[in-house]
């Protein structure tokens, strides 16, 4: 009995399947019928970005795909060091800008420490391998792969 219950449901969720792929428009092999259900790292790595952009509390987003306009909600403003200079960063409960293949633009959220300042970097594109973080005409330049990870913010690792 269990068996044929089992073999019920796997029958189901194969035909449900093939109906959301079958009804999909987007030729992403994602199967999933719900692109709300993607996480917002998943969206920086489809347009080619390494996740340690945002760190790890993301608390939701929104994407417009049409025209790149994104807004992030993390669970509270956070600070991480950014690899490999160590710069401090300090990120907003919301994160907003433009977001398209290889560049975010537009960017309110993000600022980091240098000179004795905080800046605020309004844009990130990426040139080859490399970032390039844009604080309004400066840019700055760092092997991508030191964003791979996504870092959880600091001061938190004791929470219960
Ligand atoms: C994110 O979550 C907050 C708190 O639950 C909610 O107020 C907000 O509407 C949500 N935003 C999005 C874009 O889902
Ligand atoms: C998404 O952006 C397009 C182009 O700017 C705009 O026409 C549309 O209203 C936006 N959709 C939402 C849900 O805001």
């Amino acid at each position: 009995m269990a068996k044929v219950a089992f073999s019920l449901l796997l029958f189901t969720s194969l035909l449900l399947c093939i109906h959301s792929s079958d009804s999909s428009s987007n030729p992403s092999q994602n199967p999933d019928p719900n692109p709300n259900l993607n996480s917002a790292y998943d969206e920086l790595k489809s347009k080619g970005f390494p996740i340690g952009l945002l760190p790890t509390n993301v608390l939701n987003y929104s994407l417009n795909r049409t025209s790149g306009d994104f807004s992030v909600n993390l669970d509270d403003v956070c600070r991480i060091t950014l690899p490999p200079d160590n710069y401090l960063a300090a990120y907003s409960r919301r994160v907003t800008g433009k977001l398209v293949e290889g560049k975010i633009s537009e960017l309110d959220g993000i600022q980091v420490r240098a000179f004795f300042k905080w800046w605020s970097i309004t844009g990130i594109r990426m040139s080859g391998e490399n970032l390039v973080f844009e604080v309004g005409m400066v840019t700055a330049k760092y092997p991508s792969n030191n964003f791979d990870d996504s870092l959880e913010c600091e001061g938190r690792h004791s929470s219960s």
